[in-house]
């Protein structure tokens, strides 16, 4: 896609605006719906219920799935926002032109949703998460990688009832500098 649009509209794009498009389509695109199957893989190999949900209905598929959308929270904070005027958000005054950063994964744990926000819960009922953010910016893709996630996971479970991690929980790393919450590596065992 990369090249197709270089080899188009090569003459129109400077290297800023094609670094910011790759950056969109790898990060935004790839990077966050990959991390989400990892993680979420991870999920159901550490929780029996949630393994077992996988291969359940669709109702049961698409609360549990909705669960670790907000639970992992892959994209942590949502883009930076410029206030527009100076303006009062509880006993915070933020000044026109001043940076705003809002932690989505913060967000996707306040009490406001529900009780104990920081446990998964595979089948706690859908809340009205944050993890593809909200407004005008909200997430372009958020249905296709709901779609992908609620046909990939049962798949997973259904097609390797026996999977399981192949080294221990604590060997695993996380990835600690991108913006998108991941793994490195998720070792596992298909039989
Ligand atoms: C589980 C996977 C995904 C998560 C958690 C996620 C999350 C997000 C979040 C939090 C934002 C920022 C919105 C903001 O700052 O208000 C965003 C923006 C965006 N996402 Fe996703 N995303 C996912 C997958 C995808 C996919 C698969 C695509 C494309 C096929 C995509 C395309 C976009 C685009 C184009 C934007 C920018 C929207 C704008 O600026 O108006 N995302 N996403």
């Amino acid at each position: 896609m990369l090249g197709r649009l270089v080899r188009r509209h090569g003459d129109e794009l400077d290297d800023d605006e094609l670094a910011g498009l790759a950056d969109g389509l790898l990060t935004g695109g790839f990077e966050t719906t990959a991390s989400m199957l990892a993680l979420g893989a991870l999920a159901i190999l550490r929780d029996t219920v949630l393994f077992g949900q996988m291969t359940g209905g669709d109702d049961e598929v698409h609360r549990a799935v909705e669960e670790l959308l907000r639970y992992l929270t892959v994209v942590q904070i949502a883009f930076p926002r410029f206030a527009r005027t100076d303006v009062t958000i509880s006993a915070t005054t933020i000044a026109k032109g001043d940076v705003v950063l809002c932690s989505l994964s913060g967000a996707n744990r306040d009490p406001v949703l529900g009780e104990n926000m920081e446990r998964l819960v595979p089948d706690r009922a859908p809340t009205q998460h944050l993890a593809f953010s909200h407004g005008i910016h909200r997430c372009l893709g958020a249905e296709l990688a709901r779609m992908e996630l609620r046909i990939a996971l049962p798949a997973l479970a259904r097609r390797f009832p026996r999977l399981r991690l192949a080294v221990p929980p604590e060997k695993l790393s996380f990835r600690e500098l991108s913006l998108v919450h991941g793994i490195d590596t998720l070792p596992v065992y298909l039989d």
